[in-house]
C-alpha cells in the first residue's frame, strides 16, 4: 500500500550519513520503506509534533518543507555539505510483524475475547487450551500462531489432562505431527513427547529456585520426577545423590537419555508407583504431582532422615482464600505421621509460594516444608 508522505531524497553517497542523523533525531519514519533509485535515497520521514503545533503542515506544504530543511539540516554541523530535497512522494508501507497471533488470526469479532493471550511452547509445539466456543476456528488459530511464531513448529489443541499418568490428550492442528522435541530450559536440554509424557514449562523458574536451596551431599528422592527437570538440574548444580522415580516408562526412558543429553552424575532412576517406595534417610523428597500429593505425604515424612534438619518440596493447586488453612492441616498430619512413627517432637516450618495461575480461582503453591530439630 502507498501513501503520499514527507521524504528526503539525498544522492546515494551521503545516503549513510544522512540516515544515521535522521535515526539519532529519530526522524525517520519507520512506518515506511525507504526507497532508491539508480543513484539516490529517499527516507521517509516524521514529522514532529512539536513543528506540527508551530506550522500548519496540511495547509502549507511548502512551508513545512522549508522549515524542515532549516530544521533537519541547515542547523547541524554534521549535515554539512550534503545535498538534498524535501518533497512530498507516494512510498510503500513497510510490512510490519504481527506482534501477536491474536493481530492476523481469521475469526469472528464476537469471539476474539475468547481468544488465549498466553500458551505453553514446549521444544517446538504450542500446547493450546481454547474455549469450546472456538473448537471450530482451532486450525485457523494453530496457523496463525505457526506463522507468528518462528520457534513452533506444531500447535496442539490441549483437551485436557485425563490419566493418572498426567497425561495431555492432544489434538494436532498446525503442523506435522506430535513427536519428540527437545525443550532448553535452564541451560539444559530436555528431550520428550508431550503426547506420552507430563512437562510444564511453566516451573523452570521454581527448579532453579529448588536447586538454589540444595547443598551438597544431600541424598534427594524425586517422587514423582517426569522426565527429570527438577533432578538434572539439581544433580548438574550440585554434588548429590538423587533417586528419581516415576510410575510412567516412557517419562523414565526420556529421563535416560536427558541424563546423557546433559551428561549429569549421581541420580538412579526407579520406575513404580511411588506408594512403593521404601527408602530411609532422604534429606529432601520433591513431591510435583499437584493434584494428589497429598495422599502420599505421610510416605514422604516416612522417608526422610528427620535428624538432619530435612525438607519435602510439596506442591498443590489451592484456591488462595483457604492457603492458610491448607498450611494448618499439613501440619497437622506431618505431627500426628513424626509421633506414629516415635519421633520426639520438632519444629516443622512451612514456607509457602504461588508458582503460578491454574484457573480463575486456584493457584499452584510451593509449600517448603523444613523439619527442625
Ligand atoms: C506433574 S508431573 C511432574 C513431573 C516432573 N516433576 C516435572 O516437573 O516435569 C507428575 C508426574 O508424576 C507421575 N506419577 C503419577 N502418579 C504416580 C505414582 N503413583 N507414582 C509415581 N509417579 C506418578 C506422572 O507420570 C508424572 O510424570
Amino acid at each position: 500500500m502507498r501513501e503520499e508522505i514527507l521524504v528526503i531524497h539525498v544522492k546515494k553517497y551521503h545516503a549513510e550519513r544522512v540516515r544515521r542523523i535522521l535515526q539519532e533525531r529519530r526522524l525517520l519514519n519507520h512506518d515506511f520503506r525507504a526507497e532508491s533509485s539508480e543513484d539516490c535515497v529517499y527516507f521517509p520521514l516524521v514529522i514532529p509534533d512539536k513543528f506540527r503545533e508551530k506550522q500548519n503542515i496540511s495547509s502549507s506544504r511548502q512551508e513545512a518543507i522549508q522549515d524542515f530543511y532549516h530544521i533537519i539540516f541547515d542547523r547541524m554541523d554534521n549535515a554539512s555539505g550534503i545535498e538534498y530535497e524535501l518533497l512530498y512522494k507516494n512510498m510503500e508501507r513497510a510490512k510490519k510483524k504481527p506482534a501477536s497471533y491474536k493481530d492476523i488470526v481469521d475469526i469472528p469479532d464476537n469471539l476474539r475475547h475468547l481468544l488465549p493471550s498466553s500458551f505453553d511452547i514446549i521444544g517446538s509445539i504450542a500446547i493450546v487450551k481454547l474455549d469450546e466456543g472456538l473448537m471450530k476456528f482451532a486450525e485457523r488459530i494453530g496457523n496463525a500462531i505457526c506463522s507468528v511464531y518462528k520457534n513452533v513448529k506444531s500447535v496442539a489443541i490441549d483437551r485436557g489432562v485425563q490419566t493418572a499418568l498426567r497425561l495431555r490428550s492432544l489434538q494436532l492442528v498446525c503442523g506435522d505431527d506430535i513427536g519428540d522435541v527437545i525443550h532448553r530450559e535452564n541451560n539444559l536440554r530436555f528431550k520428550l513427547n508431550p503426547s506420552k509424557v507430563y512437562f510444564s514449562p511453566r516451573l523452570s523458574g521454581e527448579r532453579k529456585r529448588v536447586s538454589s536451596t540444595v547443598e551438597d551431599g544431600e541424598k534427594v528422592l524425586d517422587m514423582f520426577a517426569g522426565i527429570g527437570p527438577f533432578s538434572i538440574l539439581i544433580a548438574r548444580e550440585h554434588d548429590v545423590k538423587i533417586i528419581a522415580n516415576d510410575l510412567n516408562s516412557d517419562a523414565i526412558r526420556y529421563f535416560r537419555e536427558n541424563i546423557s543429553l546433559n551428561r549429569v552424575n549421581g541420580i538412579k532412576l526407579v520406575n513404580t508407583d511411588a506408594r512403593k517406595i521404601r527408602l530411609k534417610g532422604a534429606n529432601r523428597v520433591i513431591m510435583n504431582l499437584p493434584h494428589d500429593a497429598f495422599s502420599y505425604f505421610p510416605l514422604a515424612i516416612s522417608i526422610l532422615d528427620i535428624d538432619s534438619y530435612p525438607i519435602i518440596n510439596y506442591y498443590e493447586i489451592v484456591n488462595s482464600s483457604i492457603l492458610q488453612e491448607r498450611v494448618k492441616e499439613i501440619r497437622n498430619v506431618a505431627e500426628r505421621v513424626l509421633s506414629s512413627l516415635g519421633n520426639p517432637e520438632c519444629n516443622i516450618e512451612i514456607m509457602t509460594k504461588k508458582v503460578h495461575g491454574y484457573s480463575p480461582s486456584l493457584d499452584m503453591y510451593s509449600f517448603d516444608i523444613k523439619f527442625i530439630r
